[in-house]
């Protein structure tokens, strides 16, 4: 989705910012900006369609200026174009405005404003606060004032970022929706969408919350609200490294966020599995013993993977703490009413922690009084401080839009939770033994499937050149077949469909024949047998199979098979999700997608 940048302080801004845009490319974009202000007055502004690269190249020497705002833009109002791209000015030439987030009462603004006479030059509701923004500052004594009373007029989400050629002492910055972090250096300040944007700069970053604002300057910054009382905010410190947001050697941000699996699940579990106890330690949940036995029921939310690793979450939960665990798309949730019950524990899952759906359900159900926990990955993100408490991943940074590495760090800790909750109910001291020692035997049971990529890679070539794929798989095996599927589509554009394996006969199997393929997720565990059966139907119609388990099948059940190694069949679903990845990325890159930055998609999805 859109990103922002802003920099304020003694060096030339642009080159600062082009970096900073770079950076953010991951998120997806379609058109890219930059302007700067400095003490020789006015504002200098390059904006195109394109990449940051064309951008870059776009910009002259004497760009110069020490204080600036950039953007990539993902087209929501009006398409693609340089006119569309970001920043937007006033009529004056005096404000430029950088924005993330949809302004719903544009078309309403925008009459108004050309009615008293301003001719607007794009087709973008940011394009309105621009012009808002200059109106308001005939009266206002600071930029600050003139921008919040902007704001007050606006319905909407947005992160913004104001430039004012007559204030390069700083620029600010206001959030409601969509994320805002500032970054703080040696006499000079950053404002972001995302840390990605930062860490090259500095670690010590503040997250603003919604409904605040803050004026950023070369010296410091202060944060305030919409009806201007100052807030109090401690920085806090990103711990992840900037080789993170560097391919290092690999091919795709996608290939090398697969292989970073072991050491991001060592991370997920490191400090948290007590032996002595056979239990997990989850001190982030907030939750004594007497709370955690209370809940009746298990609600979790997230959209797309993050869903997904919601339904093996709930699957872990149900069978380990016997509490009755549903998954279901946040996207959904808050749009049919939904019952907020006191006994019912809601948990949120999102990587970015931005996502705007999850965001919103989070909210709907603290409106309604209910407990929330997250499963975030992004430390301070906006889920993770909305909820009561929660486990962040500790997976790194994701900059691949489709995830994998925070997929398995999620089912990872599901399975923390899932074990938590089990040892104060009923699971004994001896199955909890048996967790533990199954979730140390992770990281070194993923590096075995990883070493299996050349085999795979041969397999996912062979298997792109059809045009669509069908997963199937049974209890255990039901949430790994549909993550399996969503990578696929994500990345290969290969249509993929994914069924309970039991489901087949009752409609799907009208589809199988020798030019619709079937990636069969198969466990050895009490389905194994009806499993097979499947899959010999399958056969039977002269459908290709690829069978992802743990015991090499009759020919007569599947020609391709995937071996993973067996762990505890609780923790089984976390491994063979891992050889799904690695068809998906082969299959996209035989195919030679935009493996990173799949068409149509952003990383985090920040807007409804
Ligand atoms: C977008 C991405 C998906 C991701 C989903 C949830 O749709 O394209 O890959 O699974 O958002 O993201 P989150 O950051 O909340 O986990």
């Amino acid at each position: 989705m859109c990103g922002i940048v802003a920099y304020i302080g003694g060096k030339d801004a642009a080159p600062i910012l082009l970096e900073g845009l770079a950076r953010l490319e991951y998120r997806g974009y379609d058109s890219a900006g930059v302007a700067v202000t400095g003490k020789t007055g006015g504002l200098k502004l390059v904006k195109k369609k394109g990449r940051v690269a064309d951008l870059a190249a776009a910009v002259p020497a004497r760009f110069k200026g020490t204080a600036g705002i950039g953007h990539t833009r993902w087209a929501t109002h009006g398409e693609p174009s340089d006119a569309n791209s970001h920043p937007h000015l006033d009529t004056a030439q005096r404000f430029a405005v950088v924005h993330n987030g949809i302004i719903e009462n544009a078309e309403e603004l925008r009459a108004k404003l050309e009615s008293e006479g301003v001719v607007f030059v794009s087709e973008t509701d940011t394009e309105v606060l621009a012009h808002l923004i200059a109106a308001h500052a005939k009266d206002a004594a600071e930029l600050e004032d003139a921008v919040r009373a902007a704001l007050a007029r606006v319905v909407g989400t947005y992160g913004i970022a104001v430039l004012d050629a007559e204030r390069p002492d700083r620029i600010v910055v206001a959030r409601n929706g969509s994320p805002i972090v500032l970054g703080i250096g040696e006499k000079e300040m950053f404002a972001a969408s995302d840390v990605s944007a930062l860490v090259r700069y500095t670690r010590q970053v503040v997250h603003l919350d919604d409904g605040e604002l803050a004026t950023v300057r070369a010296d410091g910054f202060s944060t305030f609200t919409q009806d201007a009382r100052v807030t109090a905010k401690q920085p806090s410190t990103v711990d992840w490294e900037e080789a993170s947001y560097d391919t290092a050697g690999h091919a795709h941000f996608l290939i090398k966020e697969i292989s970073e699996q072991p050491a991001a699940v060592e991370r997920t579990l490191s400090g948290r599995v007590d032996e002595r106890f056979a239990t997990a330690h989850l001190g982030g949940l907030n939750l004594d013993a007497r709370e955690a036995r209370a809940f009746r029921r298990v609600k979790i939310l997230g959209c797309g993977s993050a869903y997904y690793s919601g339904e093996l979450g709930a699957q872990l939960i149900e069978e380990l703490a016997r509490i009755p665990a549903h998954a279901e798309p946040a996207s959904e949730f808050r749009y049919r009413n939904p019952v907020i019950e006191a006994d019912t524990l809601y948990i949120a899952v999102s990587q970015s922690g931005e996502t705007y759906d999850t965001l919103a359900a989070v909210q709907e159900i603290k409106r309604k009084g209910g407990r929330v926990l997250g499963v975030v990955n992004t430390v301070g993100s906006a889920i993770a401080r909305e909820c009561d408490g929660g486990v962040y991943l500790h997976a790194g940074p994701e900059i691949s839009v489709a995830s994998t590495k925070a997929f398995t760090s999620t089912a990872v800790a599901f399975a923390l939770i899932a074990l938590h909750f089990g040892r104060v109910h009923d699971l004994s001291p001896a199955d909890g033994r048996r967790i533990c020692a199954g979730l140390k035997a992770l990281p070194g049971q993923i590096r075995e499937i990883l070493a299996q990529e050349g085999s795979i890679a041969k397999l996912a070539a062979e298997y792109a050149q059809n045009a669509g794929m069908m997963f199937v798989g049974r209890v255990r095996g039901w949430p790994v077949a549909r993550e399996g599927a969503q990578k696929l589509k994500e990345v290969s554009y290969v249509h993929a469909e994914a069924y309970p394996a039991s489901e087949l006969k009752h409609g799907p199997l009208a589809l199988i024949g020798p030019e619709l393929p079937t990636v069969a997720v198969v466990p050895d565990d009490e389905l194994v047998e009806k499993n097979l059966t499947t899959l010999g139907e399958i056969r039977a119609r002269h459908g290709r199979v690829l069978m992802v388990g743990h015991t090499a099948p009759d020919p007569k059940y599947a020609e391709d098979c995937i071996l993973v190694p067996k762990n505890e069949p609780e923790l089984d679903p976390i491994l063979l999700g891992i050889p799904l990845q690695l068809l998906a990325y082969h299959a996209a890159v035989a195919l030679e997608r935009d493996v990173d930055k799949p068409r149509n998609l952003a990383k985090s999805v920040t807007v409804e």
